[in-house]
């Protein structure tokens, strides 16, 4: 598979995806959003991947949604074919994405960060939704996603001024996991993503659905669904490895399904 706007690589079990439009900045197009998909679904479906990494390059992860692309788009033609619905496809993913974000994250760039699991930020990194100043609103769930995170105060002070934030303030607020200097961004990124990988895949994945369960319903529920997965993993032979190696003081092995 060839992709005109994606580097995308294997480096063990993990999958790297490098967003590449340098000529903008990485604005996300259609093409680039379908490719991002296609490079995704491949992961999801490849059992030697374990989680996966999207990251773009030293001054931008991306700088929004192409505005080129959508400067004469009308609303008939933005519902009929759905425009963004695409792009949730992002977040409906099962295995884990990390985001290592260096440059600017803006509009659609941010948003596509927020759609994953976390994100490790570089020190050059600057996070923001600039939509209102383009007399448009952040559609691909930017909204709702930085307002979970950093509540009411701070999110309308970003989204009705514009504003962007650097990777310090992000990380005070919860918007990102980590910041770690920019030359080192791509190796802790991929630390972190190969330790997970290793991990037990069923363990991995039941956490990430009881994680993005706290957004979706009620504390009661999420409870529930959270102890019902826990008796669940019981099920599983990676607990038996996990917890057995822990008894007999070895590294645990475990198994690929
Ligand atoms: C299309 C873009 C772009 C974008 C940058 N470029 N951002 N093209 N869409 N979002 C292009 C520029 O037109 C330029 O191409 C080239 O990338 C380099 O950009 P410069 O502006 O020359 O770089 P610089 O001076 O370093 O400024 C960087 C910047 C600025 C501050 C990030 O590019 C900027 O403000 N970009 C737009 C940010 C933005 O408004 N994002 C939100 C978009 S709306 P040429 O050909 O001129 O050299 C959005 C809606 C989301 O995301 C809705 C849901 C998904």
């Amino acid at each position: 598979m060839t992709y005109q706007t994606l580097l995308v690589e294997q480096a063990g079990a993990v999958g790297l995806v490098t967003l590449n439009r340098p000529e903008a900045l990485n604005a996300i197009n259609t093409q680039l959003i379908d490719e991002l998909n296609q490079a995704l679904d491949g992961f999801e479906r490849d059992p030697a991947i374990g989680c996966v990494l999207v990251t773009g390059s030293a001054k931008a992860f991306a700088a929004g949604a192409d505005v080129k692309e959508m400067a004469t788009l009308c609303f008939p033609g933005t519902y009929l074919d759905d425009f963004l619905g695409r792009w949730d496809r992002v977040a409906q993913r099962r295995k884990p994405i990390i985001a290592a974000v260096a440059g600017h994250a803006l509009g659609g760039g941010f948003e596509l960060a927020l759609m994953c699991d976390f994100i490790i930020a570089a020190d050059s990194a600057r996070f923001g939704l600039p939509e209102v100043k383009l007399g448009v609103i952040p559609g691909a769930g930017g909204v709702q996603r930085l307002t979970r995170l950093v509540g009411r105060a701070k999110a309308m002070d970003m989204l009705l001024s514009g504003r962007s934030m650097d990777a310090f303030e992000a990380e005070r607020c919860g918007v990102v996991a980590r910041v770690v200097p920019a030359d080192e961004l791509l190796e802790e990124a991929m630390d972190s993503a190969q330790r997970i990988a290793a991990q037990s895949r069923t363990a991995v994945m039941m956490l990430k659905e009881c994680v993005n369960r706290v957004d979706e319903g009620s504390l009661a529920e999420g409870l529930r669904f959270e102890r019902r997965m826990f008796q669940a993993v019981f099920a599983t032979p990676d607990q038996k490895e996990g917890m057995g190696a822990f008894i007999d003081k070895r590294k645990a092995e475990f198994g690929k399904a």
